[in-house]
């Protein structure tokens, strides 16, 4: 069959033609790197900081990235390795690969160096971290020297360093060797906002003031609905304003969640379809069918207790959370709770299991389709999420969408 290859892209980094420009952000960031000052981006899951970090030092002319991920470290020589492996892609551009590997050899008799990077043969116990750690800045080092000081270096999921054994010691291990490399550029980027902030804010933090922070706030929904649109028209698709205000809306305005409807959309949706409100739910629908097992077996299985379950349906149902009175009566009854402090701990659960986030004194949802699909199947799930029914407090919230308007309509 021939078939318009899908142009939406919701699984990893986007650049060049499938990156949004965003402006005003990229250019508060550039400003900064360019006059060499250390920077801290903080902002949303899948929001879409990594990629415009990367959008912006790439676009620096001369300039080298050293492209140090941290999102699936789980001890401290992970941290060292990860930094080792970024210095070694920018030397193996600016010095003899020979050279590069003599270093390597010099600095980490220790350590096995293999195709694939390289791993630590030491410890991870006590001190140890700093064995690795003084060795990865010896890297960093020769990096910033051989780029002749054009260098960014970009730190992602920075925040994972905390959680890590001897975090706080590792902090300021490394807050201790980067305040000696003078006028490079360190950009922070992270996502859980409450991390970040403690990592930069708090004066007992090794990082406080290290950084100048910027929030990565949400695309700009009129950019990015040009952009969106724009992409429909490989398949004839048109984008009905109040269908993406719909869609912007209930994602919240998160770039990889209106990446992934629009790409289930592209894919399922026959050409020339006009994507209206009534189109729109019936996306809705095949992304409810893909995940229909996960989304069922949160409510079903282990991973969350009864009242964590019951939270999270009323969290769901909530319009307007103000309009919720969390640590009231009614709802600590509602959710099979006794005190008020219960439900924040319920909270706080949900929130460390990562359905839930809050960047703002409002819960939103990891996954807005998951909320939408609470929604729309509240009456089916009565059975497994405790007194849930149509009868409950939630039963009236969204007069006018999904569930009710599929059986209003008929379709
Ligand atoms: N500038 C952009 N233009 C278009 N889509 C974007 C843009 N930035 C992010 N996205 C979408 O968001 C997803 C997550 O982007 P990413 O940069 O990894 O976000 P974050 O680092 O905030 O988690 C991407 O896979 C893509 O679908
Ligand atoms: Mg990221």
């Amino acid at each position: 069959m021939n078939r318009a290859k899908n142009p939406f892209i919701d699984d990893s980094i986007v650049s060049k033609g499938d990156y949004c420009p965003r402006k005003e952000v990229e250019e508060k960031i550039l400003k900064k790197l360019e006059s060499g000052h250390n920077l801290a981006l903080i902002g949303d899951r899948r929001i879409g900081k990594t990629s415009t970090a990367h959008h912006v030092i790439d676009g620096m002319k001369g300039y080298y990235k050293v492209d140090i991920d941290l999102y699936h470290i789980t001890e401290p020589s992970d941290i060292a390795e990860s930094i080792i492996d970024a210095c070694m892609k920018v030397l193996s551009h600016v010095w003899d690969g020979k050279k590069v590997l003599d270093l390597a050899s010099r600095l980490t008799p220790k350590f096995d160096i293999t195709e694939s990077g390289v791993s630590f043969g030491v410890g991870t116990k006590g001190q140890e971290y700093k064995k690795t750690l003084n060795v990865a800045f010896e890297f960093l080092n020769e990096t910033v020297k051989r780029t002749k000081g054009k260098v960014v270096i970009l730190f992602d999921e920075f925040q994972a360093i905390k959680e890590v054994e001897n975090g706080e010691a590792i902090l300021k291990y490394m807050r201790g060797k980067i305040q000696k490399i003078t006028r490079i550029p360190f950009m922070y980027v992270g996502s859980i906002r409450h991390e970040m902030d403690h990592i930069f804010r708090d004066q007992s933090s090794p990082f406080f003031k290290q950084a100048e922070i910027i929030y990565f706030e949400h695309i700009e929904a009129d950019i990015f609905y040009k952009f969106i649109s724009t992409r429909f028209k490989k398949k004839k698709i048109i984008l009905e304003q109040d269908a993406y205000d719909y869609l912007y809306q209930i994602c919240y305005g998160v770039t990889g969640d209106i990446q992934t409807f629009c790409r289930v959309a592209f894919d399922s949706l026959p050409e020339g379809t006009h994507l209206n409100i009534e189109a729109f739910f019936v996306v809705l629908e095949i992304i409810y069918k893909n995940e229909q097992k996960y989304f069922k077996n949160i409510l079903d299985g282990k991973e969350l207790t009864k009242v964590q379950k019951n939270l999270i349906v009323q969290l769901a149902g909530a319009q307007e959370q103000n309009d919720i009175k969390f640590f009231g009566k009614a709802f600590q009854k509602t959710i099979g709770v006794k005190s008020p402090g219960a439900v924040t701990n319920a909270l706080n659960a949900l929130e460390k299991k990562e359905y839930i986030y809050k960047p703002n004194g409002q819960y939103y949802f990891a996954n807005p389709f998951f909320k939408e699909w609470i929604l729309d199947y509240r009456y089916l799930i009565q059975a497994t999420a405790g007194n849930l029914t149509a009868g409950s407090p939630i039963a009236n919230t969204r007069i006018g969408f999904g569930y009710r308007q599929r059986l209003i309509s008929g379709s």
